[in-house]
């Protein structure tokens, strides 16, 4: 598609968006007038201008001008239930009725939560703390490995969001000249940004080289075991064993960001599956039934650095939180995470099933019109199935070799991808983000038919405009 017809495609595609969606338009004027660009999260601000949503109910949500779509966002992947789910909505009405608001004070609700996340990841003497976001407990997590190991360098992977801490705001988006090596945001002091450094996702031998060249002085690599917003792919499982090897062997503590994988596969982290034990995990989205819980587990000796008798100078003050371990957050959290257990075989090979269906019907679905669309989201020989799917439209027939060729436009058409998927198929009725998401188990095969028909009405679409 050369510029002139993508730009046609793009002004079709907004004047039909604009003509379902008059209430949604002024709804959108009025909050431009009150927040920078109309609202708060950069992610839900797309252009023209966003749903408005007016009601949210299993695998569906309606916009202000009642127009349904089928949501695979489901509340930042922290709805694996679909949106509001009876289990949750039972728990909440009765933490409501004994009073939920007492901020502040110890909830027995946080005992039991920490006690099931203790037992379900399966490893002797790991200590749980609450705090109330992805962002904090990522965080916190990299403190609590610079206090312990008095190193002051942090590794992670290019691609790879911890949400927007100083210390983690670096190889986030992929730029064609800098790769992924690069600070994401302003504001983070530039000695703060050098003291982050990215390895590649997957590399062993980037890996090696880092380790080999600055190991003595890294104090953490933070890594996801199924890489989230970087494109939805499992790691290989000797990739992880070998980072494990060479962690240990370097004195490097082992992060594993667990904030979307966390009960997501299985009642349990992926870390389980893979039978690899980080030294620091952080868990979120699932942990808090849809409200703001997150937590770092781990070690206890590493997590007692956040103990008020830690030594001087080596305390991480990991303690505040007006909303930390809030009971009404807590018992949301509670309550679907005892439901993913109890109903586990039922649960994950549902899930399981309608994400293979989704991700082989979305690539057939374009290829009828001569679109190569390849869905990455499935699992691998750890990870037994998967509820995720990315859409990525190749440039060129070859595989992608690393995680910088889904994010490379010469290599992968992204734009496509992000930015006029979404928009054509929010008129044909479905909402994804990144070009994908995640299927729930209040989604079934009708909604994933319609899906798939709607993706078959887009590649035509697509096709009229090559
Ligand atoms: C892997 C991962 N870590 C951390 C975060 C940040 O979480 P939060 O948005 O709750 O701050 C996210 C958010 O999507 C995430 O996907």
């Amino acid at each position: 598609m050369n510029d002139d017809a993508r730009a046609r495609l793009i002004a079709a595609l907004e004047d039909r968006y604009r003509r379902r969606t008059p209430k949604g338009f002024r709804i959108h004027e009025r909050a431009r007038k009150v927040m920078v660009r109309g609202g708060s999260h950069t992610l839900r601000l797309w252009s023209p201008y966003p749903v408005s949503l007016s009601r949210a109910k299993g695998a569906l949500i309606w916009d202000a001008d009642a127009n349904a779509y089928t949501d695979y966002w489901q509340g930042h992947y922290a709805n694996i239930l679909g949106h509001n789910p009876a289990v949750v909505l039972r728990a909440l009405r009765g933490i409501h009725e004994e009073g939920a608001l007492q901020t502040g004070f110890e909830e027995a609700v946080q005992i039991e939560l920490a006690e099931i996340i203790q037992r379900q990841l399966g490893w002797e003497g790991n200590r749980v703390r609450f705090t109330t976001s992805g962002t904090l407990a990522t965080m916190y997590a990299v403190m609590l490995a610079e206090a312990y190991t008095g190193r002051e360098l942090v590794l992670k992977v290019g691609g790879g969001w911890h949400g927007a801490s100083p210390y983690l705001l670096k190889g986030v988006h992929f730029d064609p000249v800098r790769g992924f090596d690069h600070a994401d945001s302003a504001g983070v002091p530039s000695a703060l940004s050098r003291k982050t450094l990215v390895t590649r996702f997957g590399d062993l031998d980037s890996l090696k080289a880092v380790l080999k060249a600055k190991g003595d002085r890294i104090a953490c690599f933070i890594v996801e075991p199924f890489l989230g917003a970087g494109g939805f792919l499992p790691a290989p499982k000797d990739y992880l064993r070998e980072a494990r090897r060479l962690t240990e062997r370097y004195g490097v503590l082992l992060i594993f960001d667990e904030i979307i994988s966390g009960f997501r596969f299985a009642p349990t982290g992926l870390q389980t599956l893979y039978g690899i034990r980080p030294d620091l995990s952080t868990l979120g989205k699932l942990i808090g039934g849809g409200h703001a819980v997150s937590a770092v587990v781990g070690r206890a000796d590493i997590m007692g650095g956040c103990e008020a008798r830690a030594p001087r100078g080596r305390r991480v003050v990991f303690e505040g939180g007006t909303f930390s371990a809030h009971a009404e957050y807590v018992a949301a959290g509670l309550a679907l995470v005892k439901h993913l257990i109890r109903h586990a075989d039922e649960v994950y090979p549902r899930l399981a099933r309608l994400g293979e269906r989704l991700r082989r019907g979305i690539a057939s679905a374009f290829a009828a019109s001569g679109i190569e669309a390849r869905c990455t989201g499935g699992g691998n020989d750890v990870v037994p199935g998967s509820s995720l799917f990315f859409i990525h439209f190749p440039r060129s027939g070859a595989p992608f070799r690393t995680v910088d060729d889904l994010h490379d436009p010469r290599v992968s058409d992204a734009d496509l991808r992000e930015r006029i998927l979404k928009l054509a198929l929010l008129n044909e009725g479905v909402h994804v983000m990144h070009g994908g998401g995640a299927v729930s188990t209040a989604h079934d095969d009708a909604a994933v038919l319609r899906t798939i028909d709607a993706c078959a009405e887009v590649g035509r679409l697509f096709k009229t405009y090559a």
